[in-house]
């Protein structure tokens, strides 16, 4: 967290970071970047004009706020909090409510987005809040990332990179797939590596909340962040006659155009009470009741369903041809293939209907099952 830079040994890796790092400095511009969770789709949190070209190469709803994204400590206390001080003594995270500090030794940079009180003055771009008191911000550990925030030397306001209500990109390609035509330029980082969005945490409250399951795990949240963080609570769904506490939880979200059908494992579903034989002749009624009108469909599979075959199913629908894909075994393979998996049978494979095998929701399976619950938008079949 003391923005000790990566350095590239590639002269085209640095010039396309650099010429990154000027358009979000000197212009109004945006740049898609690579981060661990997913790409961003960047402009300076400090410049109104740059945030609006954000919501609107993605056209995103303007009342979903932004999270800012920085490479070091000091730097949000230059930028954001106007705190210029230097010297012996003066504690990095003054500006920082202590709640937080355990979380930020332990899990910055990563994939944990915190809640701060905009401070007045502030330089941070009203439209970045959306007129709450409150600011999302992140040191994302991915290098690009960092070395782009940096380089700049600008907080960076980035939702993820995709076009509002497509599955977040998590390659280059995806945010070409959404944005070609809309956003000078996309760096190319590869694959990202965690495969969902930043864990949205707000210690401004007691008990302190989860607003969104994400790249790290509430187990690690409750077991690193200190007495304080013991007493969590998961709030993702507002409750009745409650304003929605992360806006962008309440919009269509994640969704390929084909339909998504969600197995959901029973609650204390004990699995070993199921032999995989007995899993592949209940998803074979399901198919029969679901899937009549469809032509192409993709089973992505997590657990028991992992031995299956296209001949188990074609007694289900004759007409439709299927396509099979392993989404991984473990919690990280999963998350990391998501929404690669979800985008490659909706826009290459053109398939008309998805279902997806459904995991447990601890560790990786809470952000995983809720990515997936809107993916569904609803259609959610005990399984
Ligand atoms: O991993 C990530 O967080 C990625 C990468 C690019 O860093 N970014 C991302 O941004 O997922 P976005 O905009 O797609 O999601 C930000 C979430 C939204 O659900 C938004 O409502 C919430 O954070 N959020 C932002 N500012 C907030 C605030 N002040 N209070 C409550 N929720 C906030
Ligand atoms: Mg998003």
């Amino acid at each position: 967290i003391d923005g000790t830079l990566p350095s590239f040994d590639n002269e085209d890796t640095e010039k396309a970071i650099s010429e990154a790092a000027l358009i979000i400095r000197d212009t109004d511009e945006t740049v898609a970047f690579p981060t661990e969770t997913v790409y961003g789709l960047g402009g300076s949190s400090l410049n109104d004009n740059a945030v609006r070209n954000i919501y609107k190469a993605k056209n995103r709803p303007s009342d979903n706020p932004l999270i800012s994204h920085i490479a070091s400590i000091d730097q949000l206390n230059r930028t954001i909090f106007n705190d210029n001080r230097v010297g012996e003594g003066l504690d990095p995270l003054r500006n920082i409510p202590e709640i937080y500090h355990p979380l930020i030794r332990k899990l910055w940079p990563g994939p944990l987005t915190i809640l701060l009180r905009v401070p007045e003055p502030t330089s941070l771009s009203k439209l970045t809040t959306v007129n709450q008191p409150t600011f999302a911000v992140r040191m994302p550990s991915d290098p690009i990332a960092r070395a782009l925030i940096a380089i700049s030397d600008t907080p960076i306001a980035a939702p993820s990179a995709n076009a509002s209500t497509r599955p977040s990109p998590t390659r280059a390609q995806h945010v070409w797939h959404d944005l070609q035509g809309k956003i000078p330029l996309i760096l190319d980082g590869g694959a990202c590596s965690v495969g969902v969005e930043s864990t949205v945490v707000d210690g401004l409250c007691n008990p302190p909340k989860l607003l969104r399951p994400g790249g790290l795990t509430f187990e690690n949240i409750v077991s690193l962040g200190g007495e304080q963080w013991a007493q969590c609570q998961v709030e993702t769904h507002a409750k009745k006659n409650e304003q929605v506490r992360t806006p962008g939880m309440k919009y269509k979200h994640y969704s390929p155009s084909a339909r998504v059908v969600l197995l959901v494992p029973a609650q204390n579903n004990n699995n070993s009470y199921y032999t995989s034989n007995d899993k592949i002749l209940v998803l074979q009624n399901i198919i029969k009741k679901e899937s009549q009108d469809s032509k192409k469909i993709a089973i992505l599979t997590t657990q028991q369903l992992d031995q299956m075959n296209s001949k188990d199913l074609s007694s289900s629908n004759e007409k439709a041809q299927f396509i099979i894909q392993s989404l991984g075994t473990t919690g990280e393979e999963i998350q990391a293939n998501l929404f690669a998996t979800l985008r490659q049978v909706d826009e290459e494979d053109k398939v008309d209907l998805i279902f997806v095998e459904g995991i447990n929701e601890d560790n990786q399976g809470l952000a995983v099952m809720n990515r997936l619950e809107k993916a569904a938008g609803g259609n959610c079949i005990p399984f």
